[in-house]
């Protein structure tokens, strides 16, 4: 596949995550069928698919084929879609829209929408857990990932740092507070996302660690660029209402610092990113395409 662009390569790798999350996911003839209806609505209503793909992109890097990892990516899918239908919800951020639809509570209803999430979160860990996955990689690498991306969701990760987010909704901050919200919330699965892939391709002691601090960098990056586009991104574009933060009073970069020094930040973070894996070769392009995509993304 000759690729010219990173929109070209988002685009392709898109189209192999949702082919796999649709052979992946039950059909919605399965019993009881409003909550099949509801996780696909919500999975295949778009999204740009960041994670899966840093997944791929890190076991290449590496010199694994991303076929290996493709079940674990989509698993990070369901994992993200189920924060994205529980984010949305009147008791957290109360919003309408995702994706460019109505958001899950809309149109199945609250009860539904919590299963929804639920079920993909569950879903999740079945399908990183099968065996029949893992081919000829050690059973060993795929429990280390299980384990790291059950710490990067929960309470060590993402569910705390979306308590805290909600926690500080209209309140005075410290810096801390805000870099806690960002890089458990969001940077934690960014972060596990490219271990996984790593991991799971084998990779060696330095190469790991490379990869994790551009993972680091890459998923605080990712949040501070999405409170920019709650700002001043375009709703059609983004498929989500711009301005929610503000309304609601979040804990944001551009709230704490302003929008000048936040664009600065997030910069100063890609080009770490990309120097933290200047000692891997050619196969870790993509990976700097989606860094620099991160900081110039417009969805
Ligand atoms: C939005 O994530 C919520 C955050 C964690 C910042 P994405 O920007 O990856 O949303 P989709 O998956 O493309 O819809
Ligand atoms: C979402 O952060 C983080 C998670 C869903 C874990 P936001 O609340 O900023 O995401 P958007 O802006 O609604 O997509
Ligand atoms: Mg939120
Ligand atoms: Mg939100
Ligand atoms: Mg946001």
């Amino acid at each position: 596949m000759k690729v010219t662009t990173v929109e070209e390569y988002l685009k392709a790798r898109k189209n192999i995550v949702d082919d796999a999350l649709d052979r992946y996911l039950p059909g919605e003839d399965n019993f009881p069928g409003v909550i099949f209806k509801s996780v696909r609505y919500s999975i295949f209503a778009g999204g740009k698919r960041i994670r899966p793909i840093l997944c791929m992109a890190s076991a290449e890097a590496v010199g694994e084929d991303r076929e290996t990892v493709l079940h674990v990516a989509c698993a990070l899918e369901m994992i993200h879609t189920y924060s994205l239908i529980h984010d949305d919800l009147p008791v957290m951020d109360d919003d309408d829209y995702r994706r460019g639809k109505l958001t899950n509570h809309k149109v199945f209803g609250e009860d539904i929408a919590v299963l929804a999430g639920d079920a993909l979160l569950t879903e999740a860990f079945r399908l990183m857990s099968k065996r029949e996955l893992a081919g000829n990689i050690p059973a060993d690498r795929f429990l280390t990932v299980i384990n790291e991306i059950s710490e990067a969701a929960g309470f060590l990760g993402m569910v705390g740092g979306q308590v805290v987010d909600v926690r500080s909704e209209g309140k005075e901050i410290d810096e801390k507070t805000l870099n806690y919200i960002h890089t458990h919330k969001t940077g934690a699965l960014i972060l596990a996302s490219v271990r996984a892939g790593a991991i799971i391709a084998g990779a060696g002691e330095y190469e790991l660690a490379a990869l994790s601090e551009y993972g680091r960098h890459a998923g605080l990056a990712f949040q501070i660029a999405d409170d920019i586009l709650d700002i001043e991104g375009e709703r059609e574009l983004l498929g989500k209402n711009i301005g929610s933060d503000k309304s609601r009073g979040k804990a944001t970069f551009p709230a704490f610092f302003g929008l000048e020094e936040s664009r600065r930040m997030a910069c100063e973070l890609i080009d770490k990113a990309l120097s933290d894996i200047t000692m891997l070769d050619g196969k870790a392009e993509p990976l700097r395409m989606i860094a620099r995509y991160i900081i110039e993304r417009t969805v």
